[in-house]
């Protein structure tokens, strides 16, 4: 049911943890299932230098941080906040449908911690993430 891609990043999930002072912070929940995402960002000019994540969540989830944070590493503000639960999920080897909900919620932390941190360098927020 799940790939090998999607287990290793289950099983070995990258980037766990917190950042002392993030520039950005983003929190996101999932009403439907009660799973929890945080996301921790460490920018500079406006690239994501560092970006570590704590999900209270299934597995699916869990793979898709640990993905989604590999991707936006090293990425513009811009890049990032285009990264679609899609392109993780596909990064994924692809996820079960009925879990593909599991990877919007990576995508809308990562939008609320680039919103956090446009907010706190006196910027504007970007508009609304999509709704799932
Ligand atoms: Fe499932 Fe958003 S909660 S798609
Ligand atoms: Fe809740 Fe996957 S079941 S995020």
């Amino acid at each position: 049911m799940y790939s090998e891609k999607v287990m290793d990043h289950f099983m070995n999930p990258r980037n766990v943890g917190t950042i002392d002072n993030p520039d950005g912070v983003g929190e996101e929940g999932n009403p439907s299932c009660g799973d929890i995402m945080k996301m921790y960002l460490k920018v500079e000019n406006d690239v994501i230098l560092d970006a570590k994540f704590q999900t209270f969540g299934c597995g699916a989830a869990i793979a898709s941080s640990s993905m989604a944070t590999e991707m936006i590493k090293g990425k513009t503000l811009e890049e990032a906040w285009q990264l679609s639960n899609k392109a993780v999920a596909e990064a994924l080897d692809g996820l079960p449908p009925i879990k593909m909900h599991c990877s919007v919620l990576a995508e809308e932390t990562i939008h609320k911690a680039i919103n956090d941190y446009l907010v706190k360098t006196g910027r504007e927020p970007w508009g609304e993430p999509a709704a799932c």
